[in-house]
């Protein structure tokens, strides 16, 4: 059973989160971030070789940043009230000290190329690794990703799963606008640029869930790009592999009806489901649909109440969304959404 995790479900009313944005919202701070990535996703606490090269070297430049920050402001706030006026005082007039405007050129600039050096170390440290990656096609649509396991021969959406400990090598690409795959706390940000590919690489070092998100705005539903990333054990991750290659299930019982109206809507120009005529590629890939956890890239937890929600009206849902409305019966949309729930 999914555990209620991201989506909707992480803005209940008195949890941490919300509390702690309404606090920061209350302070001013308007301007800081007020989603909050799904769990276990921060910069902060990187979980890949490459995020903690980067998030080192980011602790390091602020260390050197405070360090003059609480230098310059001392000296500043010291000569302010040393040298305050006083009665009886006059300021010393002269121009320019050579020997000082030589000081304090020389040491901005080694301390930047100090800077320089520190960045050029972990640019060399984040390439990924030799061995035999596992590398994974992801392709970045308006607002959802499509992920390819081209080598085990099926393609899923919003939701990448890989073995704990191995290096995944990912091949992003755009199929509209630049959007940019981040996933904080296992790899640094890359844009996805229409008609390129480029890649970015991480190793989840722990089981767990990362949450990711488009980090470019790329339109009216950019907030709702998101994406996760399933680090499992091996056999876990094995066992998932063997599931997504089998073709969808049949359906049975109500999803019947829902398979019927599928099949009789338009829906498979645009959807796929393996092993059967709908072979859309426009939107995401319904092979396994009833085993991903969210809809819409993030914005419902995939039980089908959301399911036949989404169906009914996806607009009222994810504002901007491609999927157009159907406008079902609320008895249609719990057919069609018992047969996402059955294709396992
Ligand atoms: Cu895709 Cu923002």
């Amino acid at each position: 059973m999914p555990q209620p995790l991201g989506g909707a479900g992480r803005y209940r009313r008195g949890s941490g989160t919300f509390q702690l944005t309404r606090l920061v919202a209350a302070a001013g701070l308007a301007l800081l971030p007020t989603v909050a990535f799904a769990e276990s996703s921060s910069p902060f606490t990187p979980a890949s070789p490459n995020a903690a090269a980067v998030t080192n070297l980011f602790w390091i430049i602020i260390g050197i940043a405070a360090v003059i920050f609480i230098g310059v402001e001392g000296v500043l706030f010291y000569s302010v009230f040393a040298y305050r006026q006083r009665p009886g005082r006059q300021a010393s007039q002269f121009a320019g000290d050579p020997r000082l405007e030589v000081i304090w050129t020389a040491i901005p600039a080694l301390i930047l190329a100090v800077v320089l050096f520190l960045t050029i170390r972990t640019l060399y440290d984040i390439r990924p690794p030799g061995g035999d990656p596992l590398e994974v096609r992801v392709i970045a649509h308006q607002w959802w990703w499509e992920i390819d396991y081209p080598n085990e021969g099926f393609i899923t959406a919003n939701e990448l799963h890989v073995p704990v400990g191995e290096t995944v090598i990912v091949q992003l690409q755009s199929a509209d606008v630049v959007h940019s795959f981040w996933v904080p706390s296992l790899s640094p940000k890359m844009d996805a640029i229409p008609g390129r590919t480029q890649t970015v690489w991480f190793q989840a070092l722990q089981p767990d869930i990362y949450g990711g998100n488009c980090s470019e705005f790329c339109g009216i539903a950019h907030a709702w790009m998101r994406f996760r990333v399933y680090a499992q054990s091996p056999a876990d991750y094995q066992a998932w592999v063997k599931a997504q290659q089998r073709p969808a299930a049949g359906a049975g019982g109500p999803a019947a009806l829902g398979e019927q109206i599928y099949f009789s809507q338009t829906c498979g120009s645009c959807h796929a489901i393996a092993g059967t005529a709908s072979n859309g590629q426009s939107a995401p890939n319904l092979t396994h649909m009833g085993s991903r956890w969210t809809i819409g890239a993030g914005v419902l937890d995939n039980i089908p109440d959301n399911m036949q929600r989404w169906l009914e009206d996806p607009q009222a849902v994810k504002p901007g969304t491609q999927m157009p409305n159907y406008h079902f019966t609320p008895d249609q949309a719990r057919a069609l959404a018992a047969y996402m729930e059955s294709l396992r």
